[in-house]
This record gives structure tokens, C-alpha cells and sequence, in this order.
């Protein structure tokens, strides 16, 4: 896929992987074990905090025994309509392909808060996927979605809320996070029971807190194991 983009490409900060083994990027589909079934962990993230809350989804779906995290991204989008993005990413994980939505059986879907909402990068990935929504692709799966902000209540619940919105035309399952998981009545910083998340704060920072890090990884293993209940074995 090639997106449009301004002619930078990404930082160093987009490229997450800190704590996790490079295996969660992109998994060589051949090398997976067989019956092995595929979340998709779709992202956009230009400074890196929500590609730290994706990292630790991935974790969580890895730690559900027959799923494996697929980790995908977006490209920035252009003000100057005819700029192309190469077709692999200078650094993180590759960009989001037609087979990744098809092959895989659930989605965590992260963007970053932007005025309240989605950043555009990922909405106009989501617009283009008329196809897909026409075929079916992603009716009955389930899902679910993440996000960071940089103030505390700087609209992390109306971003979530509206990156469902597509979801649900598409006839996805949406999940959030139970309240049975402690950190979720602990937490001072981000989480929520739509959806994972993070505070940034006004630097942008994208070290997790450790509820952020608890309520990430359960929202992916919930996610997965839900997901692996669901999916139709060939
Ligand atoms: C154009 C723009 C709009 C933003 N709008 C909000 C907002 O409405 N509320 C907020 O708390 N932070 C807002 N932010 C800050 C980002 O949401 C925050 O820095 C986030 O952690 C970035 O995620 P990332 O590191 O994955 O890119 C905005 C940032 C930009 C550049």
C-alpha cells in the first residue's frame, strides 16, 4: 500500500519495540505453527505513545497460548495530494495491507487524540475501506481500540468512542475492559473501560505507567481469547 505522506517519512520515535522481541512486528505467516490465529494491531502514532500502548497489547495477545500479534501501521497523510510514501516504512512495523484485515480474526485499532478525536492518518485509511466493508471483511469479528492524549482529560473516552463508529459498519464485535481488572479502579493515569490508553503529558512522553501497562496487556488478551473463541477453523 502506498499512503500519502509529507516528504519526512517517520522518526525514530515512531519506531516502537523497547521493551518487546522484534517477533510481534511482522510475523512470517510460514513460520507461524499451524491452528496459530492472527490479531491485527493496527496503529498510527507519531511520537510514539501509542505505539508503546500497541506494543503492550501485542504482549497480551501473545500471552494467550494459538494467538499471535500482527502489528501494523498507517502512513501519514499529505497536504500536497500527489506525495507518495515509499511502500516500506523507514522504521517500525510495515504498513497495513488488504490480506492483514482479511486473514486475521480480531483488531486493536490505536490512534492518537486529536482535537477529540482520531488522527487523520487513520481515518483516511478507515475511509478507504469501502470494499471491504461491501465484502464483509471484518463482520463478526471482534474488536478493540486505544488511544493517548497529552492532558488528562483531554477527550481520550470521545476518540475511542468515535473509532468505533466504523467499526461497528463494518459489523465488528467491540469490547472494552471490564472493570474486574484492578488497575482499571487504580489508575491515575490512562485507562478506561472503552478502551486502553496513556497520558503523555505536555512533553509527549510515552513511558507507561504500570496500570497503563496492566490494562494494555489485558485488553489484548481479552481481546485474543475472544478472538480465538470466535474464529471459524478452516
Ligand atoms: C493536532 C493535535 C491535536 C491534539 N489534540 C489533543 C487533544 O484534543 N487532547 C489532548 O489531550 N491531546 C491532544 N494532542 C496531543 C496528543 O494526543 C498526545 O501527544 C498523544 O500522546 C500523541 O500520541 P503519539 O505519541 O502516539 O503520537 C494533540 C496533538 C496534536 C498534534
Amino acid at each position: 500500500m502506498r499512503g500519502q505522506v509529507t516528504g519526512h517519512g517517520y522518526n525514530a520515535a515512531h519506531s516502537i519495540g523497547t521493551t518487546a522481541a522484534p517477533f510481534i512486528f511482522c510475523p512470517i505467516r510460514s513460520s507461524l505453527p499451524e491452528l496459530m490465529q492472527e490479531i491485527l494491531v493496527l496503529y498510527y502514532s507519531h511520537r510514539g505513545s501509542v505505539g508503546a500502548l500497541a506494543e503492550q497489547i501485542a504482549l497480551g495477545i501473545h500471552q494467550v497460548p494459538g494467538a499471535a500479534a500482527r502489528v501494523r501501521t498507517v502512513p501519514r497523510v499529505s497536504t500536497v495530494c500527489e506525495a507518495v510514501e515509499d511502500d516500506i516504512p523507514a522504521s517500525g512495523p510495515p504498513y497495513v495491507e488488504a490480506a492483514d484485515l482479511r486473514e486475521c480474526v480480531g483488531l486493536a485499532l490505536g490512534s492518537p487524540t486529536r482535537f477529540g478525536n482520531m488522527a487523520a492518518p487513520m481515518k483516511y485509511f478507515l475511509d478507504g475501506l469501502a470494499g471491504d466493508w461491501v465484502n464483509g471483511t471484518l463482520a463478526g469479528k471482534p474488536a478493540c481500540v486505544f488511544t493517548s492524549t497529552a492532558s488528562q482529560h483531554g477527550g481520550q473516552e470521545t476518540t475511542l468512542m468515535s473509532m468505533m463508529l466504523p467499526l461497528l459498519h463494518h459489523g465488528m464485535l467491540l469490547m472494552g475492559i471490564p472493570y474486574t481488572e484492578p488497575a482499571l479502579n487504580a489508575t491515575r493515569s490512562g485507562g478506561t473501560p472503552y478502551g486502553a490508553s496513556h497520558v503523555s503529558g505536555a512533553d509527549g512522553s510515552p513511558l507507561l505507567t504500570a496500570d497503563e501497562i496492566a490494562l494494555a496487556q489485558a485488553q489484548g488478551r481479552r481481546l485474543a481469547e475472544t478472538a480465538l473463541r470466535l474464529a471459524v477453523r478452516p
